[in-house]
């Protein structure tokens, strides 16, 4: 058993007051591997930005679970190193059993999300319950999730979104004793959230999508004021880098993300942490294509992974800086 403060991580109860007092959500960035977790450290620490360090179980088994704890635990002493100690919470992402979050816990993990939301309402209640009564003997915080997202979660797909129930937050965050809550108000995982025909054209001709339901988190805030809210499937799917994969080769089709001035206006309430994953898998995609594409003697794994390492570093301090507003806020 560790303990996560022993590891210098901090869990997400302060952040997470701070970001709802101060109008701005916590980048809760994904990691499988060095180069991404260099890049998301290099960003914010460069941001002064908190950060929430996320682990989904496909991660943990491809990455394997020790690496990622030793990874962590590195992290911390790296943002030391590059001169400013940022708050580092190193969070569970779609934990889907008891034990994969007690597992997580054991090994070090300062927060876990326990995703309940395909299971029956009572199903779910019962076993965030579970989770956050082992979570809170060690100071772990925890996440809970009401409403389906349309799309692929890890192995579960939903054709269509299943919108948080308002009237249903208050009894559940009373019952199961969450630290947060992720609600579904028309965001998605992956780079596939909307068909071209669900959006109109701007006088750019740019795609735009269809507003996220403010009004379902409105009334949500007003049935929990002040209760930290999540924000999963979060990417923005920028078009330069959906380009530049597609004219090096890539074939990604009706890529369309979360416009950001979308996430700006949600950070500014009490949505105080944002998941964005898929948004780096194209900045990475990008850069390494761009490389091979343009050098094809190279065959030096540095050549191509430290350009994907820069690209997403930039990308994550804007997100910072510009969508999420947490830059300076460490
Ligand atoms: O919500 C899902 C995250 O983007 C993690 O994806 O399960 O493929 O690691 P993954
Ligand atoms: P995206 O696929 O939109 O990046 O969402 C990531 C996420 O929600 C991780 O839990
Ligand atoms: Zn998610």
């Amino acid at each position: 058993m560790v303990n996560y403060k022993d590891l210098g991580l901090v869990n997400s109860k302060e952040i997470f007051a701070k970001a709802i007092d101060g109008g701005y959500a916590i980048p809760a960035f994904n990691f499988n591997n060095m180069e991404q977790m260099q890049a998301i450290i290099q960003a914010c620490v460069e941001a002064k930005s908190p950060l929430i360090l996320q682990v989904s179980s496909g991660a943990r088994k491809y990455a394997n679970q020790t690496l990622l704890r030793y990874m962590a635990q590195g992290a911390v002493e790296y943002a030391k190193e590059l001169g400013y100690a940022i708050p580092v919470v190193l969070h569970l992402d779609h934990g889907d059993t008891f034990e994969l979050c007690k597992s997580c816990i054991d090994y070090g993990f300062s927060s876990v999300m326990i995703d309940g939301s395909a299971h029956t309402y009572e199903d779910n209640v019962a076993l965030t319950r579970q989770v956050v009564e082992y979570a809170h003997k060690y100071d772990v915080t925890v996440e809970g999730e009401l409403g389906v997202l349309a799309g692929i979660e890890d192995d579960v797909v939903a054709a269509q979104h299943v919108y948080t129930r308002p009237e249903d937050v208050e009894d559940f965050v009373k019952k199961t004793g969450v630290d947060s809550l992720a609600i579904s108000i028309g965001t998605s995982h992956g780079a596939n959230k909307f068909k071209p025909e669900q959006c109109t054209r701007n006088s750019e001709g740019i795609l735009v999508p269809p507003p996220l339901r403010f009004d379902i988190l409105k009334e949500i805030e007003k049935r929990i004021p002040g209760f930290p809210i999540v924000l999963h499937g979060s990417s923005s799917v920028p078009q330069d880098l959906v380009k530049s994969i597609n004219e090096h080769g890539g074939a990604l089709k009706d890529a369309i993300g979360i416009p950001e001035d979308q996430l700006r206006e949600a950070a500014k309430s009490a949505v105080c942490k944002i998941n964005i994953d898929s948004d780096g898998r194209l900045a990475m995609t990008a850069a390494v294509r761009e490389v091979l594409s343009a050098e094809p003697s190279v065959f030096d794994p540095r050549k191509y992974l430290g350009p994907a390492r820069e690209r997403l570093k930039q990308l994550y301090i804007h997100k910072c800086q510009n969508v999420l507003g947490s830059a300076g806020k460490a």
